[in-house]
């Protein structure tokens, strides 16, 4: 039943480049959603921040740096998966020393607004879009 669903928090990141498209990561096979295109991100470790751990994240999956001052809260997405409810604050980070590469074997594409649509993602992250249409 909804109620009994445990809330998971994963902090989410639109990276975005000089040219205004989005990064977004293929989930490896393995993994839950494998095949779907995400935004980067992940789950928190004991005692970090949501910034503190999307930096750690971002240089763990994409081998980029940037700081919690490059980070801007944009929206969030709240998702009541099958098995647990999905609460994904989704920051959007312009500035990042590195280019970003696929550390996890990963795909990754950058990709304009418009045409994030034509990439399978998970139900959680696809109402997060128009967000980013109306920003960019
Ligand atoms: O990446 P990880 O498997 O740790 O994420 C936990 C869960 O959060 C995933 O199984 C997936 O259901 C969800 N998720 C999502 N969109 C993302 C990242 C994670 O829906 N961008």
């Amino acid at each position: 039943m909804d109620e009994e669903k445990k809330i998971v928090l994963v902090v989410a990141c639109a990276l975005i480049d000089a040219d205004g498209r989005v990064l977004i990561s293929q989930r490896p096979e393995g993994k839950s959603l494998a095949g779907l295109w995400e935004f980067p991100g992940g789950k928190l470790e004991a005692g970090e921040t949501l910034e503190e751990a999307l930096v750690r994240e971002l240089k763990e999956e994409l081998d980029i740096e940037t700081k919690v001052a490059c980070l801007a809260p944009l929206t969030f997405a709240s998702h009541a998966y099958e098995s647990f409810h999905l609460l994904m604050p989704l920051y959007v980070c312009r500035r990042f020393w590195g280019i970003p590469r696929g550390v996890e074997g990963q795909a990754i594409k950058w990709v304009r607004p418009k045409d994030l649509r034509d990439y399978p993602m998970p139900a959680a992250d696809e109402p997060l879009i128009p967000f980013l249409i109306d920003l960019l």
